[in-house]
């Protein structure tokens, strides 16, 4: 395994990291997207479930669901919460980058809390999205969320510190073919969540849809969708998470 991957699957397995993904619950942004783009009754694909926060409320709202993460740790709770709230979820230990389901499976596909994020590489992110192109059924939409690179919020700053010591770096010859534009990568030896992550431009995320085949069919940021706002260019730029919902032509 690429030994990025391997951090990230190292840092959600630890059972703090399990213990604070328990809390169930859709976020007022995800009812909304997901009665409006999963219809009743789908068979729905929960990619990076965590312990089940979203896995669990799409059941009990009548979805079949197949939940898969990298951390076995994060599947083994999500059965368990998922027993305890007397519903099914068919959790499954797996890459987003090689889902082990045939092609055009799934009505619907989640990827949640930004979770696209921490896969590797532009590279990786892209044998995500192939990978779920492939197992969605045409017409199917996949939802996810993420960051973004401009957005105007308390970690500004530091993201334009890490965009202009990059830029610094390129101009000046230096190699910068161990990392990638939007990187985070702390120290392994701190006991943080996040081991590996990729901040990027939804400007980027958009290319990359189009040329893997999906048309973008919402895009909005969390807080206006919460305060029921249109989607609109300012949702790039608010400090919020960006939702895209991609769908299979
Ligand atoms: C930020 S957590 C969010 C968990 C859950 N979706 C939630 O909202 O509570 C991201 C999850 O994605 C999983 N993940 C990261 N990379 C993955 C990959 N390549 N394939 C599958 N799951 C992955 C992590 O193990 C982690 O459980």
């Amino acid at each position: 395994m690429d030994p990025l991957k391997a951090r990230v699957r190292l840092g959600y397995s630890r059972s703090w990291v399990v213990r604070k993904y328990s809390l169930i619950g859709l976020w007022p942004s995800e009812v909304h997207l997901t009665r409006k783009f999963f219809a009743p009754g789908s068979r729905l694909l929960d990619i990076g479930c965590g312990a089940g926060r979203t896995s669990i409320p799409l059941a009990q709202a009548g979805h079949e669901i197949v939940a898969v993460d990298l951390a076995t740790p994060m599947v083994a709770q999500t059965h368990a919460l998922a027993e305890f709230a007397g519903c099914r979820v068919r959790g499954v230990a797996a890459d987003a980058a090689i889902l082990p389901f045939p092609a055009n499976t799934f009505d619907g596909v989640l990827f949640s809390y930004n979770g696209i994020e921490l896969v590797p590489r532009e590279a990786g992110k892209r044998a995500v999205l192939s990978e779920v192109f492939r197992t969605l059924r045409p017409g199917g939409h996949f939802i996810f969320t993420t960051h973004a690179l401009e957005a105007f919020n308390r970690y500004a700053w530091d993201r334009l510190q890490r965009v202009l010591d990059q830029l610094g770096r390129m101009l000046t010859f230096r190699s910068i073919a161990d990392e990638e534009f939007g990187e985070i990568i702390p120290d392994p030896s701190r006991n943080v969540e996040v081991y590996y992550m990729q901040i990027n431009s939804p400007r980027k995320y958009r290319r990359m849809l189009r040329s893997t085949g999906f048309g973008l069919r919402y895009f909005n940021s969390r807080s206006r969708i919460d305060a029921l706002k249109p989607p609109g260019w300012l949702a790039d730029f608010d400090g919020d998470f960006k939702f895209y919902v991609a769908q299979k032509p």
